[in-house]
């Protein structure tokens, strides 16, 4: 059988605009920044996008593209051995992981969607989001979600996916900048703002371990790199695009909207006088229900505005499907109805775990996502950097024009050597700072270096061009 493919030119960017963004913009990077320290959050996060995510997202890319394969099956044939393969395996983990906890995310948002109609939540929105975030009822509505996100898989990739991006990229633009506009108009909003903008540097002082993982877990996220996403998605389009012009138009879209999300989010928590640092995951759902009782027409806003987050997520919930769906008809030769039927099977147990889990869902949707995202990426990007080598280089420049053709080997030199310090170091300094060890800066560098080293010699590949 042919493998599929993207049905326009545009099909490929929209369906990846589609997985990044989603609730990791809209949901989780609030969060993230309300519990990190807010700006200082915000800027380190900002600069690991522009130095990492991108340029690992287009390590992704190259790889995809090159292999047109799943994850795990690009690893292995693209270096011509199996121990890649089992490296690969490490996102079909990560895509358990994600969905296991997105769909619960994505069972509130619908559930917000059908209580937009009455208005719901709007009387009282703290109580309203303490009342169904976990439980029976919301791993119900998580069920709802993954049976979503399974038909559209099911339905293959062109149809769903880039329909669904195309209605919801402008509308969400449309609807975050009119209530940004709102919201830092209200009284005491300017707190919130400055929580957001005002450069602070104290909590990167107290707290720079836990803000440099929290930051790039959540950039990788936002940007669907280090799972795999971008891989599978590279897999299916054709040699004629530029992946760099592909990639950066895709890393400005996606940061938009997440900073856009904060714009909102941070001005009516303030302007409401909840205590930032206490709303969790909750942040979102609590500030702008305020908004939307608030509002003339707080009916139709919120629930067109729930309805386009329904969108969101669904085209990134897609993409952390198709991980392992394509490593199963790829590698096992399933048809795509029983990969994907089989896949939500699993997901019905480990997400209704999660649902019923508070401890579980923190754990899983913050720390343990970090630490599979960073871990993901460093293995891409050695295996870029150090297998593919020149072959990198080639595939890189393939359809690019001048401008990204001049970048391919410094940027081959950043992913195969200076990012995977970087990685490794947060890796380490994270998982240590898991097991409540306190750190010492001098002492990781040291072990970031003998294992980086030890690293590099191992997996070196003759041919490859450092
Ligand atoms: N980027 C997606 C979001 O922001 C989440 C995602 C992560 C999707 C990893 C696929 C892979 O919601």
């Amino acid at each position: 059988m042919a493998r599929e493919s993207w049905n326009t030119r545009v099909g490929f960017i929209l369906a990846a605009v589609g997985s990044a963004v989603g609730l990791g913009n809209i949901w989780r990077f609030p969060w993230m920044t309300a519990e990190n320290g807010g700006s200082a959050f915000l800027l380190v996060y900002l600069l690991i996008i522009v130095a990492v995510g991108v340029p690992g997202l287009l390590g992704e890319f190259v790889i995809g593209r090159r292999a047109n394969r799943n994850p795990v099956g690009a690893l292995a044939s693209l270096s011509g051995s199996k121990r890649w393969g089992y490296v690969g395996l490490i996102t079909v983990v990560t895509a358990l992981s994600l969905l296991s906890f997105y769909s619960v995310v994505g069972g509130w948002i619908i559930r917000y969607f059908l209580g937009s109609f009455t208005g719901a939540y709007f009387a009282q929105p703290g109580a309203y989001f303490e009342a169904i975030n976990f439980g029976w009822e919301a791993a119900g509505f998580h069920v709802l979600f993954l049976a979503i996100t399974g038909t559209i898989v099911y339905a293959g990739v062109r149809r769903g996916i880039e329909i669904a991006t195309k209605v919801m990229m402008p509308s969400i633009v449309v609807l975050l900048v009119g209530l940004a506009a709102w919201a830092v108009t209200q009284p005491g909003a300017g707190a919130g703002l400055d929580f957001y903008l005002a450069f602070e540097m104290a909590p990167l002082r107290e707290n720079f371990f836990d803000i440099l993982l929290a930051a790039a877990g959540q950039a990788l996220f936002t940007l669907s790199v280090g799972a795999g996403t971008m891989i599978t998605y590279a897999s299916y389009i054709g040699e004629d695009r530029s992946l760099a012009a592909d990639g950066v138009a895709i890393g400005v879209t996606n940061t938009f909207v997440g900073v856009l999300a904060g714009l909102v989010v941070f001005p009516l928590l303030f302007a409401q006088g909840i205590e930032v640092g206490a709303g969790g995951p909750g942040a979102l759902f609590v500030s702008i229900a305020g908004a939307f009782s608030a509002l003339p027409g707080g009916v139709i806003l919120s629930v067109g505005f729930f309805g386009v987050v329904t969108l969101a997520a669904l085209s990134s919930s897609i993409s952390m499907l198709e991980i392992p769906v394509s490593y199963l008809v790829d590698e096992f030769g399933f048809s795509r109805a029983k990969a994907t039927g089989g896949l939500v099977l699993v997901y019905l147990v480990t997400g209704t775990y999660v649902a019923l889990t508070p401890g579980v869902f923190d754990f899983v949707a913050g720390t343990l996502v970090d630490l599979l995202l960073t871990g993901g990426l460093l293995a891409f990007l050695l295996f870029v950097g150090w297998v593919l080598g020149q072959t990198a280089i080639e595939e890189f420049e393939m359809g690019a024009g001048a401008i990204s053709r001049s970048i391919s080997h410094p940027w081959l030199y950043a992913v195969g050597v200076v990012l995977p310090l970087f990685l490794l170091f947060t890796l380490l300094t994270g998982i240590l700072g898991v097991f409540e060890v306190s750190i010492d800066t001098t002492w990781t560098l040291v072990a970031t270096a003998i294992l980086g080293l030890v690293a590099f010699v191992g997996l070196r590949h003759p041919e490859s061009a450092i």
